[in-house]
Protein backbone atom coordinates (compact mmCIF):
# COMPACT_ATOMS: atom_id res chain seq x y z
CA UNK A 1 0.00 0.00 0.00
CA UNK A 2 2.58 2.54 1.14
CA UNK A 3 4.78 1.81 -1.64
CA UNK A 4 1.94 1.70 -3.98
CA UNK A 5 1.34 5.55 -2.71
CA UNK A 6 5.18 6.61 -3.18
CA UNK A 7 5.07 5.05 -6.63
CA UNK A 8 2.26 7.26 -7.80
CA UNK A 9 3.96 10.18 -6.11
CA UNK A 10 6.79 10.11 -8.08
CA UNK A 11 4.97 9.85 -10.85
CA UNK A 12 2.85 13.03 -10.28
CA UNK A 13 4.53 15.90 -9.10
CA UNK A 14 1.25 17.08 -7.37
CA UNK A 15 1.71 15.30 -4.20
CA UNK A 16 1.80 18.35 -2.14
CA UNK A 17 -1.40 18.63 -0.16
CA UNK A 18 -4.73 20.59 -2.04
CA UNK A 19 -4.53 24.61 -0.96
CA UNK A 20 -6.92 24.78 1.69
CA UNK A 21 -9.54 27.30 0.10
CA UNK A 22 -10.37 30.42 2.89
CA UNK A 23 -13.64 31.46 2.56
CA UNK A 24 -14.07 34.82 4.05
CA UNK A 25 -16.87 37.14 5.39
CA UNK A 26 -16.05 39.81 2.11
CA UNK A 27 -15.61 37.14 -0.27
CA UNK A 28 -16.08 38.68 -3.77
CA UNK A 29 -15.92 38.06 -7.52
CA UNK A 30 -13.55 40.96 -7.86
CA UNK A 31 -11.47 42.76 -5.26
CA UNK A 32 -12.89 45.97 -4.05
CA UNK A 33 -12.88 48.55 -1.04
CA UNK A 34 -15.80 47.58 1.37
CA UNK A 35 -17.45 50.62 2.64
CA UNK A 36 -20.47 51.33 4.41
CA UNK A 37 -21.78 52.84 0.76
CA UNK A 38 -20.25 53.20 -2.56
CA UNK A 39 -19.73 56.96 -1.63
CA UNK A 40 -17.69 55.97 1.43
CA UNK A 41 -15.83 53.09 -0.53
CA UNK A 42 -15.49 55.91 -3.39
CA UNK A 43 -13.79 58.32 -0.87
CA UNK A 44 -11.45 55.97 0.55
CA UNK A 45 -10.44 54.86 -2.59
CA UNK A 46 -9.38 58.92 -3.79
CA UNK A 47 -8.13 59.55 -0.22
CA UNK A 48 -5.79 56.45 -0.77
CA UNK A 49 -4.95 56.68 -4.51
CA UNK A 50 -3.14 59.48 -4.64
CA UNK A 51 -5.52 61.45 -6.89
CA UNK A 52 -5.90 64.65 -5.34
CA UNK A 53 -2.10 64.94 -5.75
CA UNK A 54 -2.32 66.11 -8.92
CA UNK A 55 -5.97 66.90 -9.46
CA UNK A 56 -6.17 69.00 -6.36
CA UNK A 57 -4.75 72.27 -6.17
CA UNK A 58 -2.39 72.89 -3.10
CA UNK A 59 -3.14 69.32 -1.73
CA UNK A 60 0.49 68.02 -2.31
CA UNK A 61 2.40 70.70 -1.01
CA UNK A 62 0.12 71.21 2.02
CA UNK A 63 0.65 67.67 2.87
CA UNK A 64 -3.23 67.12 2.44
CA UNK A 65 -4.02 69.24 5.08
CA UNK A 66 -5.41 71.87 1.79
CA UNK A 67 -8.07 72.77 0.64
CA UNK A 68 -10.46 70.86 2.45
CA UNK A 69 -12.35 68.25 1.05
CA UNK A 70 -15.43 70.40 -0.04
CA UNK A 71 -13.17 71.36 -2.95
CA UNK A 72 -11.11 68.32 -3.50
CA UNK A 73 -10.71 67.20 -7.69
CA UNK A 74 -11.54 70.35 -9.42
CA UNK A 75 -8.60 70.23 -11.43
CA UNK A 76 -5.23 72.33 -11.23
CA UNK A 77 -3.05 74.55 -12.75
CA UNK A 78 0.26 73.43 -11.38
CA UNK A 79 2.02 72.40 -14.46
CA UNK A 80 3.79 68.85 -14.81
CA UNK A 81 6.28 69.52 -17.17
CA UNK A 82 8.42 66.42 -19.00
CA UNK A 83 9.90 65.38 -22.45
CA UNK A 84 6.11 65.46 -23.36
CA UNK A 85 5.81 68.97 -22.87
CA UNK A 86 3.21 70.14 -19.97
CA UNK A 87 -0.07 68.86 -18.74
CA UNK A 88 -2.45 69.57 -16.09
CA UNK A 89 -4.07 67.55 -13.48
CA UNK A 90 -7.86 67.49 -14.94
CA UNK A 91 -11.26 68.88 -13.58
CA UNK A 92 -12.29 65.27 -12.64
CA UNK A 93 -15.63 66.65 -11.28
CA UNK A 94 -16.26 67.97 -14.72
CA UNK A 95 -15.29 64.47 -16.06
CA UNK A 96 -18.22 62.83 -13.94
CA UNK A 97 -20.64 65.81 -14.60
CA UNK A 98 -19.92 64.76 -18.89
CA UNK A 99 -19.80 61.10 -18.44
CA UNK A 100 -22.58 58.68 -17.61
CA UNK A 101 -21.37 56.15 -14.86
CA UNK A 102 -20.47 53.72 -17.43
CA UNK A 103 -18.92 55.78 -19.65
CA UNK A 104 -16.42 56.51 -16.57
CA UNK A 105 -15.71 52.95 -16.12
CA UNK A 106 -14.69 52.77 -19.87
CA UNK A 107 -12.74 55.85 -19.61
CA UNK A 108 -11.01 54.23 -16.80
CA UNK A 109 -10.66 50.84 -18.22
CA UNK A 110 -8.32 52.11 -21.67
CA UNK A 111 -7.35 55.77 -20.63
CA UNK A 112 -4.46 56.86 -21.95
CA UNK A 113 -3.12 60.38 -21.87
CA UNK A 114 -0.05 62.44 -21.02
CA UNK A 115 2.18 62.08 -17.71
CA UNK A 116 2.31 61.76 -14.79
CA UNK A 117 -1.50 60.26 -14.60
CA UNK A 118 -1.12 56.97 -13.52
CA UNK A 119 -3.03 55.15 -15.76
CA UNK A 120 -1.65 51.73 -15.55
CA UNK A 121 -2.45 51.37 -12.10
CA UNK A 122 -5.82 53.15 -12.71
CA UNK A 123 -6.93 51.10 -15.17
CA UNK A 124 -6.29 47.93 -13.18
CA UNK A 125 -8.93 49.13 -10.56
CA UNK A 126 -11.91 46.80 -10.77
CA UNK A 127 -14.87 48.25 -12.04
CA UNK A 128 -16.35 48.21 -8.52
CA UNK A 129 -13.86 50.90 -7.39
CA UNK A 130 -13.93 52.85 -10.56
CA UNK A 131 -17.84 53.21 -9.71
CA UNK A 132 -17.35 54.16 -6.42
CA UNK A 133 -14.95 56.75 -6.95
CA UNK A 134 -17.27 58.09 -9.63
CA UNK A 135 -20.46 58.04 -7.10
CA UNK A 136 -18.13 59.50 -4.46
CA UNK A 137 -17.10 62.17 -7.15
CA UNK A 138 -20.93 63.64 -7.77
CA UNK A 139 -21.76 63.55 -4.23
CA UNK A 140 -19.38 66.24 -3.74
CA UNK A 141 -20.80 69.71 -2.89
CA UNK A 142 -19.81 72.58 -3.97
CA UNK A 143 -19.46 74.38 -7.61
CA UNK A 144 -18.10 72.19 -10.34
CA UNK A 145 -15.60 74.66 -11.59
CA UNK A 146 -14.05 75.03 -14.82
CA UNK A 147 -11.90 73.51 -16.95
CA UNK A 148 -8.11 73.20 -16.17
CA UNK A 149 -5.08 74.60 -18.72
CA UNK A 150 -4.86 73.00 -22.23
CA UNK A 151 -1.51 71.11 -22.25
CA UNK A 152 1.19 72.42 -23.42
CA UNK A 153 3.89 71.12 -26.59
CA UNK A 154 7.16 70.09 -25.54
CA UNK A 155 9.42 73.60 -25.46
CA UNK A 156 6.97 75.92 -24.52
CA UNK A 157 6.89 77.28 -20.74
CA UNK A 158 4.44 77.37 -18.93
CA UNK A 159 3.54 80.10 -17.02
CA UNK A 160 3.78 79.89 -13.35
CA UNK A 161 1.73 77.80 -11.64
C1 LIG B 1 0.85 62.18 -10.65
C2 LIG B 1 -0.30 62.98 -11.07
C3 LIG B 1 -1.65 62.32 -11.17
C4 LIG B 1 -2.23 61.45 -10.28
C5 LIG B 1 -1.67 60.87 -9.00
C6 LIG B 1 -3.55 61.15 -10.82
N1 LIG B 1 -3.75 61.83 -11.99
FE1 LIG B 1 -5.38 61.71 -13.20
N2 LIG B 1 -4.48 62.94 -14.57
C7 LIG B 1 -3.27 63.59 -14.37
C8 LIG B 1 -3.01 64.45 -15.50
C9 LIG B 1 -1.77 65.34 -15.68
C10 LIG B 1 -4.09 64.30 -16.39
C11 LIG B 1 -4.29 65.00 -17.75
C12 LIG B 1 -3.45 64.30 -18.80
C13 LIG B 1 -3.59 64.96 -20.17
O1 LIG B 1 -3.85 66.17 -20.25
O2 LIG B 1 -3.42 64.26 -21.17
C14 LIG B 1 -5.00 63.35 -15.77
C15 LIG B 1 -6.19 62.90 -16.34
C16 LIG B 1 -7.11 62.08 -15.69
C17 LIG B 1 -8.37 61.66 -16.25
C18 LIG B 1 -8.91 62.04 -17.63
C19 LIG B 1 -9.95 63.12 -17.43
C20 LIG B 1 -10.61 63.58 -18.69
O3 LIG B 1 -11.60 64.34 -18.58
O4 LIG B 1 -10.14 63.22 -19.79
C21 LIG B 1 -9.00 60.89 -15.33
C22 LIG B 1 -10.36 60.24 -15.44
C23 LIG B 1 -8.13 60.82 -14.18
N3 LIG B 1 -6.98 61.56 -14.44
C24 LIG B 1 -8.44 60.15 -13.02
C25 LIG B 1 -7.56 59.99 -11.94
C26 LIG B 1 -7.87 59.23 -10.75
C27 LIG B 1 -9.21 58.54 -10.49
C28 LIG B 1 -6.77 59.27 -9.95
C29 LIG B 1 -6.54 58.59 -8.63
C30 LIG B 1 -6.73 57.17 -8.61
C31 LIG B 1 -5.76 60.05 -10.66
N4 LIG B 1 -6.29 60.49 -11.85
C32 LIG B 1 -4.47 60.31 -10.20
C33 LIG B 1 -2.43 63.43 -13.30
C34 LIG B 1 -2.62 62.56 -12.23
Amino acid sequence: MFATFVAVCALNSGCQPAPQKVETANQVAAPRILASSDIEAGRYRVATSGCNDCHTPMYARTNGAQPPESEWLRGSSEPHTGPWGTSYGKNLRLTVAENTEDEWVELLSTGSSLPPMPWPSVRNMSDYDKRAIYRYIRSLPGVIGEPSPAPLPPGVTPPRG
